[in-house]
């Protein structure tokens, strides 16, 4: 694991666009790992600052992103539909068609996972993910104890979840408590792994995943076992590490 430490949450970011930026520009056609939250948003704006002074093309790059709530419109504001398009989609060159978000609104949700796994197949596979991580330790929505051989499955929300990310809703009633989410086979099959994490609420969390032992209860302690992730941190972030 290689760690790059930053002071700041906006130079956090600055490095881990400087990563996604040179592996744009190495592969072209680069298929693309994504997450969504408060952590990454200066890194796409980062990488909208380069598109627009014409370092960087996405004429060829697929995304997958990692998740999405269940039943939530791709129109709302909290979906991750609209974050991503909000926060790089509409932004820059990507072609709509191989930007892929998992369908929280799918008459059958079994076969929009099952049909999300092969589309990842189809692309040959995520060569850069990005992830954030919650402060229960989870990445995507893979709460504490999803096994480390799940795919693409629904999952019910934690309590500690749904109390961090319904504080972004009108009311925290809106909030679904469920959600589709990549599983942890999925993220551990790409090939290259940046984790960003900003903030004194995940330097403990940091700690255990990185630095305890690997198990189902800690979902990022998997990473321990990749063999190229990459760990962004500020300052606070990164205290114990
Ligand atoms: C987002 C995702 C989540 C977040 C995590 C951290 O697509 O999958 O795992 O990365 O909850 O969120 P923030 O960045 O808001 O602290």
């Amino acid at each position: 694991m290689k760690i790059i430490a930053a002071q700041t949450k906006a130079e956090m970011n600055g490095k881990a666009a400087d990563i996604f930026a040179k592996h744009i520009s190495a592969k072209p056609d680069s298929v693309l790992g994504l997450a969504t939250g408060e952590t990454p948003r200066e890194l796409y704006r980062s990488l909208i600052d380069r598109y627009e002074a014409g370092e960087l093309d996405f004429s060829r790059i697929t995304t997958f992103n990692l998740d999405e709530y269940v039943g939530l419109a791709p129109e709302h504001d909290q979906s991750y539909h609209y974050y991503m398009h909000d926060a790089l989609f509409d932004q820059v060159n990507l072609a709509p068609e191989r930007c892929h978000l998992p369908n929280g609104m799918a008459p059958d949700l079994d076969a929009e996972c099952r049909a999300y796994e092969e589309q990842i197949e189809a692309a040959g596979g995520i060569d850069l993910q990005l992830l954030g991580i919650g402060v229960n330790g989870h990445i995507a929505f893979n709460e504490p104890g999803t096994p480390f051989d799940s795919t693409t499955h629904q999952v019910q929300l934690t309590p500690s979840t749904i109390e961090v990310n319904s504080q972004y809703f009108a009311t925290p009633e809106e909030m679904p408590t469920t959600a589709l989410t990549m599983g942890m086979k999925t993220i551990f099959e790409a090939r290259r792994i940046v984790l960003v994490a900003s903030g004194a609420q995940k330097a403990d969390i940091l700690r255990a995943a990185f630095f305890g032992p690997v198990t189902p209860e800690v979902p990022a302690s998997i990473l321990q076992q990749h063999n190229d992730v990459t760990l962004v941190v500020d300052e606070a972030a990164g205290t114990y590490i």
